[in-house]
This record gives C-alpha cells, structure tokens and sequence, in this order.
C-alpha cells in the first residue's frame, strides 16, 4: 500500500481578491513562504507519502514549478491542470495518478497550511480501517438550521451540536473507492463541496479522525494574520 496526496490549488480565491489581495490566497505568504509550500511540506514530511500532485490553473503552472524547486520538493511533487470547480481539480489530478487500487489517495485544502503530520499519520490510519475518513471538528456554536429571506434568515430549527462535525481536509479514501465515487458523481453530474460528500453519496462508510481550529482554511482577510499568530505558537 502507497499513498498520494492530492492538493487542490487551483481557485481565485475571490474573498480575498475582493478585498484586495493581488494573488490567490494559496501563493500569499506566511511566515516567508507561500501558503501552498507549508501545506506541501506538511505531507513530504510524512514517510508514507509516495508523490504529492498539486493542481493548479494553466497560467499559474510555472510559478509552482519554480516555487516546488525553490523548497527542494522537486522529486515527490507534480504540478498538473486544475478544473473549473474543486471537485474538477480532485479529478483531473486523480486520472493523472498512477496508482493501485489499494493504494491511499488523500485529498487537502492547499489552503490549509497549519496541517501536521500526526494528523496526516492518524487519517492514514483511519482509511486502512475503514476505507475512507475525513479529519474534521466539533461544532462549538450552536447550529441553527434556517430558511433563507430577502434579508437575511429565520430559524426553522437547532441541530444537536453533538450530532455536528465539521469537515476539514486532508479527506481520502483508497483509490478503488474514490475513483468509483467520482465516477459515479460525474456520471449524475453531483457536485460536492468535499470529497467526502462524494464517498457518502456513493453509499460508503467514512470515520472522522480529530482535526483541531489550527487546520482552518484561509479564506477571508484576517485569516492570514490569525495563521502567522499559529504558526509562531
Ligand atoms: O473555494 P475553497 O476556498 O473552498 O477552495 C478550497 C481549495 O480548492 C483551495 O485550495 C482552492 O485553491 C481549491 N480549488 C481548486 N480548483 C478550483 C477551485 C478551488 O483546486 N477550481
């Protein structure tokens, strides 16, 4: 059994572009280096990590090359196209893999750069037992469901904060699993915002490993600078 890693980085990150960031969100810097490479070194870093495909947009493909070069990640990273969406992405990097179908595939946020590598080892666990796991968090808040209006929304209803996770990534499976998942997703033209939605529609089984607040995703302003205080603690 191998595993391969899948890193989505192919958005615009519009939030961040729409306050103003020059760059997507994955190539602005923390701690001196881009988003992307903490999160690419977090997986090198692991043993049991074969190759790591990064996807990105055609016109962004040289700036990774060189950046995957600068960090001397040259010989366990490939950089292929992304798609229009995330799940697009996944499955452009995932028919490019070459590997069994016992082989691990793990899937991360590139936009998650404070992932560590116990957590990577525990979901790696997970997968072996169960066939797929997703690291994910308790709800803290209490969630409410609600009914959308004009301007804003009313409650219909409070979910059981216990029966909440909320996903984090990396999320994977084996590949005979994820590739049947997708398949099936693309066949029905489902689109999910994670992997996992994919692996449950497709009726299969996916344990939750504790992720922590510390592997958020980048998204909005302020982001940044609550990581770079991460990152120094
Ligand atoms: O859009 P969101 O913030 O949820 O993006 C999660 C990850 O998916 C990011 O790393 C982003 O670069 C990636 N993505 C992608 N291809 C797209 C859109 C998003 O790889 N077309």
């Amino acid at each position: 059994m191998r595993v391969f890693v899948i890193l989505p980085a192919a958005g615009i990150g519009t939030r961040m572009a729409a306050a103003g960031a020059a760059s997507p969100k994955q190539f602005l810097e923390l701690g001196g280096q881009p988003i992307l490479i903490h999160s690419l070194k977090a997986f090198a870093g692991v043993a049991a990590v074969t190759e790591i495909l990064v996807a990105v947009r055609p016109q962004e493909m040289k700036r990774v090359h060189q950046q995957v070069a600068a960090a001397g990640l040259n010989g366990r990273v490939r950089v292929v196209e992304g798609g229009e969406n995330r799940q697009g992405s996944v499955a452009n990097a995932l028919a490019a893999l070459d590997c069994a179908d016992d082989d691990i595939v793990l899937v991360h946020d590139a936009v998650r750069p404070l992932i560590d590598g116990h957590t990577i080892e525990r979901t790696i666990v997970a997968i072996q037992k169960h066939g797929a796991a997703i690291v994910g968090v308790p709800a803290i808040d209490t969630i409410k469901q609600v009914e959308r209006t004009a301007d804003g929304a009313i409650i219909t209803g409070t979910i059981p904060r216990e029966l909440i996770v909320q996903a984090q990534t990396p999320q994977g499976a084996t590949a005979a699993r994820l590739r049947r998942a997708f398949a099936e997703a693309n066949a029905d033209g489902f689109s999910g915002t994670d992997e996992a939605s994919v692996l449950e529609r497709a009726g299969m089984e996916v344990a939750v490993v504790a992720g922590s607040p510390r592997n958020f995703k980048i998204t909005q302003p302020g982001d940044l600078e609550l990581a770079e205080f991460y990152l120094k603690h």
